[in-house]
């Protein structure tokens, strides 16, 4: 096989876009990316992920990925996006700042105004990982179409309603065929 050869990044954007057909079906996808170490963050992922999939939302699929395995062709495919992830030093996880220094330039151009929701999850201090997080898709140019959920500590009741708010709220945005 021959090496591809890459002007810049928004060349490569071009190479892997997703084929349209996805779209001529009438279908919409909602990407969650998220990095969940624990029992508490895997409950709130549970909850976004029961919330995008109520069969209410018709004509959405949800697809999951753990932020060290989503690559570019993920992102490209999808329609939207639920990004999670716990603080850890004030920041995003790792993982999940690994998953944006994968897609971002491969993504830069494509999915400008995309619609995204973010959960999080820490024991005292969450602002840092969200300002983390609110910088690069601001640079992205995706658009929140619901608050953040961010929970300190167990997850108590009302917090895990509010994933499945969250779940519920971008796939109900896709819904209207937004991109
Ligand atoms: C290295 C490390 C750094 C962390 N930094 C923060 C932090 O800055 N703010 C915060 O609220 N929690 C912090 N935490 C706690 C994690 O966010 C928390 O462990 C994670 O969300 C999982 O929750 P759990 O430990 O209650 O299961 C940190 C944890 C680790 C291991």
């Amino acid at each position: 096989m021959g090496r591809l050869s890459l002007d810049g990044p928004a060349r490569c954007g071009a190479l892997i876009a997703p084929s349209p057909e996805w779209h001529t079906a009438g279908m919409s996808r909602l990407l969650v990316v998220h990095h969940t170490p624990s029992p508490a963050v895997h409950a709130m992922f549970e909850r976004v992920m029961a919330g995008a999939r109520d069969p209410s939302m018709q004509g959405v699929e949800v697809m999951a990925r753990p932020a060290l395995m989503a690559n570019a062709l993920d992102v490209l495919e999808a329609d939207g996006y639920v990004l999670g992830t716990p603080a850890n030093l004030g920041y995003m996880s790792g993982a999940l700042k690994h998953f944006f220094d994968t897609i971002y330039y491969p993504c830069l151009e494509a999915t400008v105004n995309r619609p995204y929701g973010l959960f999080l999850h820490g024991n005292n201090d969450t602002d840092g990982a969200q300002r983390a997080v609110e910088k690069v898709v601001t640079g992205l140019r995706w658009r929140a179409v619901a608050a953040p959920v961010a929970v300190r500590g167990e997850p108590t009741r009302e917090a895990l309603e509010a994933c499945w708010e969250l779940g519920a709220t971008v796939a109900a945005h896709l819904t209207l065929h937004e991109s």
